[in-house]
């Protein structure tokens, strides 16, 4: 883990498929104690966002940075646990701090206009890929050698 490279995240997590696409779940992961860390990630994210002026809070450009750390935060306090990061339950987490913040961004729609594809394509990749990835998971379950028809 201290030989991770810094790549931007939607590189990260697709060589994290790429590598480990059907991965144990990991046994000393103690979701207790990530859904206690989460928490942190969501406050650090509130303190930083409220630093921000009101009209900017929807600007994609304006919060990038914090999202970004936010991110980061969940997937080291993830692996801090012995979880693996991504996993459903800090993606839960994730989705709902960002309902709780950008819920009234999606109603204005001006200034969701034309964000740049550096920005936009991992906020859309990720759940994407995550998505993929869970019905991989769950193929992969049901294609072993002793269920095949
Ligand atoms: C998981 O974390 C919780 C809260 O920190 C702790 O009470 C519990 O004993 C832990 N469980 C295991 C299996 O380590
Ligand atoms: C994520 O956060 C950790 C701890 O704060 C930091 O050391 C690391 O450089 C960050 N990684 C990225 C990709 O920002
Ligand atoms: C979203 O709008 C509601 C109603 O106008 C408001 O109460 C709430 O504080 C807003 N949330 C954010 C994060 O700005
Ligand atoms: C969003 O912020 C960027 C950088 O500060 C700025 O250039 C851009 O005009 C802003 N967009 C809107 C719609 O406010």
């Amino acid at each position: 883990m201290e030989m991770r490279e810094r790549r931007r995240p939607q590189f990260r997590l697709l060589l994290l498929l790429l590598l480990c696409g059907g991965c144990p779940p990991a046994g000393g992961c103690n979701e207790t104690r990530m859904l206690e860390k989460l928490p942190l990630c969501g406050k650090a994210f509130a303190d930083m966002m409220r630093t921000l002026d009101a009209w900017k809070r929807c600007n994609l450009s304006e919060f990038i940075v914090y999202y970004e750390s936010f991110t980061n935060c969940t997937e080291v306090e993830t692996n801090v646990v012995g979880c693996y990061w991504p996993n459903p339950l800090a993606q839960g987490f994730i989705s709902g701090v960002h309902r709780q913040f950008f819920a009234n961004c999606t109603v204005d729609r001006t200034h969701w206009e034309d964000p740049p594809d550096e920005v936009l394509i991992p906020l859309i990749a990720v759940p994407v890929l995550l998505t993929v990835a869970m019905a991989g998971l769950v193929v992969w379950r049901s294609k072993r050698p002793d269920q095949l028809l």
